[in-house]
């Protein structure tokens, strides 16, 4: 029968037979399942183990402060952060089309990352890399293993032939709700181990048109009250993914306080899904929406619109691009 206890005691020594006594390295992303693979490993060899954390300035408010801070206060583990928020504005300057600004965040992580596994590297002689493979990512890329693949984003591709690490992948035979329950096990803060599914590309894909930081910042002021809100609301169980959008390319106008305005569009795309393949838009209480509503065009400018997005996937996808 499955136990928490019993699974962190079984994966330890799993880990401590696979790496001896190796360096390994893991990078985190912010998301739920490298965060307990690295909390695994770590208390399997301590520190041996060096988690990188690339900052391309893509994520919510507040969530590489809670990577930074809580999430190395809570394991003690040895973490390298690396600021690349310039290098990824300056490489998706003007940048509209979708798989383009994929294709330029894949490309600049796999650069970014390289290089820090390459200092660590001349440093302390690394083997291992740790990745949060779960059963269902085993089972849909057809039980492969062996070779370094930073899998966080689609369209990535493995890392050169001199930087081929053994991969250690502590979370093969484990689902996502077992994974969080590790994750609470393991004293892993509840924002971290219950975060909605984030796209690797972040805030970059939602905002409709060319990413800048003012841009950025709009949005991630819109998503957060959407998010606070939600949370205060007793919901965040409730939704599978909650997307803000700016539609910065659109203005529409609109009265506020003295006059005209002719600001940006906001879009909430709440939906409730079992694996992201389908999706449906939540029916959220309409109390809560208006509240969103009414707090994100009073308190963040160059909005003065809240839509609700009511398609299903099909035909929409989750994300905007
Ligand atoms: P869509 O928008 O295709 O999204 O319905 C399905 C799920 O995948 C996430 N998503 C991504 N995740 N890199 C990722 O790591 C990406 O480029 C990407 N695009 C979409 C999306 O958030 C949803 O959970």
């Amino acid at each position: 029968s499955w136990n928490t206890g019993n699974i962190i005691d079984e994966q330890v020594a799993l880990i401590r037979e696979q790496v001896g006594d190796g360096q390994v390295i893991c990078g985190l992303s912010g998301g739920v399942d490298s965060a307990v693979a690295a909390a695994l490993v770590h208390k399997a060899v301590g520190d041996q183990l060096t988690c990188v954390f690339v900052d391309h300035g893509l994520l919510r408010a507040g969530e590489a402060e809670q990577v930074e801070k809580d999430y190395v206060q809570a394991t003690g583990i040895r973490l390298k952060v690396v600021d690349a928020q310039e290098r990824f504005l300056n490489a998706l300057a003007g940048v509209t089309d979708p798989e383009q600004k994929r294709k330029i965040i894949g490309r600049e992580f796999i650069r970014v990352f390289e290089q820090a596994a390459r200092e660590l590297d001349a440093e302390r002689h690394v083997d291992f890399l740790v990745q949060g493979t779960l059963y269902p990512d085993v089972v849909e890329s057809g039980g492969g293993t062996g070779t370094a693949n930073i899998k966080s984003h689609h369209n990535v591709g493995g890392l050169p032939d001199d930087l081929k690490f053994t991969l250690v992948e502590p979370l093969r035979t484990l689902f996502k709700d077992e994974v969080r329950a590790l994750g609470l096990a393991l004293g892993l803060p509840e924002e971290i181990v219950w975060r909605h599914p984030f796209p690797g590309p972040g805030l970059a894909i939602r905002i409709i048109g060319a990413v800048d930081r003012e841009r950025l910042d709009v949005l991630r002021a819109a998503d957060l009250i959407a998010r606070e809100e939600l949370t205060s609301a007793g919901l965040d169980r409730d939704v599978w993914q909650f997307p803000v959008v700016l539609l910065a390319d659109v203005r529409s106008v609109g009265v506020q306080g003295d006059g005209r305005t002719y600001g940006h569009p906001v879009v909430l795309r709440p939906v409730e899904s079992g694996d992201a393949m389908t999706a449906d838009w939540s029916r959220l209480p309409y109390d809560l929406i208006a509240r969103i509503s009414t707090r994100i065009t009073n308190e963040v400018p160059d909005v003065n619109r809240v839509v609700l997005d009511v398609t299903s996937k099909p035909p929409g996808t989750i994300e905007w691009e």
